[in-house]
């Protein structure tokens, strides 16, 4: 599976992640400034316990299906987010640890499968009223603290979320560029949780990094953060300053977009039964997207088609692929070798007839 060519013993430390291991500093400065513990976490390869049944996962939680997570064994996995740790971290009483976590996911601007995430936990011995009013002050001022200077006083919203390891659990949203967006999640830890640990009560809390960094810096596609391109690295010099907000910072310039490509493949899948052949039975769209992903100049895949053959009776998909290079414009022939390639290792990969 070519995920595994990507997990790298330190992905943080690629060059593209410059603009997140700044804004990690600053996350360091404010946590410091709370007397809150950085926690030191592992390898990404963690038990189906730690990520998911400790954490009180029901055991249909759609989460644990093959097409959204990457298994390694029977008992082992890919870590799906940071909070497969906080067992560890709970002793700590006032933590936070970043590490990179998997999930499988479509090639778009919004989607890469390593991402980083940042989890907390605190500690306090108050009723469940106090332990979220200190939560949504806590976590207001952090994203307050990390974008009022670059972005302008942000509006702020929270609204009802579920997780399986948390109760009372919010998300909070900014209005950002005309909508609402999702921000991070939290909530009071599980009362399970807490016995099985013997902790006081406390909250929980996690958040995407690289999408606060895409805020911080402007950056609009998240594969930049793979690029070894200067272009990008450049862009992120200036000095670190910490104080009582993240300075302005400079908004990153998207360099010049070349012309796209445009080409449809398409090919037969052996799903038969199927209502619908992206969701269920053997073939898995995350399988091909996984085989596209290693084709850097290819900058978006959507599902144009499908439709059931009736004499064949398999179901065939249309892929609209939308080919880009960030540096210079592609012939047509080497687009067409991309293809031919393409096809060839999703016949010999995944046995696809092709049309
Ligand atoms: N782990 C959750 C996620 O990935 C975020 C979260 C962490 C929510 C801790 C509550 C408490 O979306």
């Amino acid at each position: 599976m070519s995920i595994w060519k990507r997990v790298l013993p330190q992905p943080l430390s690629q060059p593209g992640h410059l603009p997140l291991r700044r804004m990690v500093q600053y996350i360091d400065h404010f946590m410091s400034q709370r007397e809150m513990h950085r926690g030191i976490v592992g390898s990404p390869k963690v038990t189906i316990a730690q990520n998911f049944d400790n954490l009180l996962f029901p055991k249909d939680h759609p989460g644990r299906s093959k097409s959204d997570t990457y298994y390694c064994d029977s008992r082992t996995l890919l870590r799906t987010h940071a909070t497969c740790h906080q067992n560890e971290m709970l002793s700590l009483k006032k933590a936070y640890w970043i590490c990179d976590t998997y999930r499988r996911d479509e090639i778009d601007r919004t989607h890469y499968p390593i991402f980083h995430q940042m989890d907390a936990i605190y500690l306090i011995n108050k009723p469940d009223e106090e332990v979220i009013a200190h939560m949504k002050a806590f976590l207001e001022s952090f994203v307050s603290y990390m974008l009022k200077e670059t972005l302008g006083q942000v509006e702020m919203r929270w609204v009802d979320a579920y997780f399986p390891f948390t109760y009372n659990s919010l998300e909070l949203e900014i209005f950002y560029r005309d909508q609402w967006l999702e921000l991070l999640g939290g909530g009071i830890i599980h009362q399970d949780i807490q016995k099985r640990h013997d902790i006081q009560p406390g909250w929980a809390f996690g958040i995407g990094l690289e999408r606060l960094c895409m805020l911080l810096y402007n950056i609009q596609d998240i594969r930049l953060f793979w690029s070894r391109d200067d272009r990008f690295i450049k862009q992120f010099s200036g000095e670190v300053q910490l104080g009582d907000s993240v300075p302005k910072q400079m908004p990153f310039v998207p360099f010049s977009r070349m012309q796209p490509c445009y080409k449809d493949i398409s090919f037969f899948v052996d799903d038969s039964g199927q209502e619908n052949p992206i969701d269920a039975g053997r073939f898995d769209m995350n399988d091909v997207h996984d085989i596209l992903r290693d084709y850097e100049d290819l900058e978006e895949v959507k599902v144009q088609d499908a439709f059931y053959h009736p004499k064949k009776q398999k179901w065939s998909l249309c892929l609209r692929l939308t080919f880009r290079a960030w540096d210079r414009t592609l012939e047509n022939e080497q687009v067409m070798q991309l293809i031919n390639d393409m096809k060839k290792q999703m016949v010999d990969q995944l046995g696809l007839e092709m049309r």
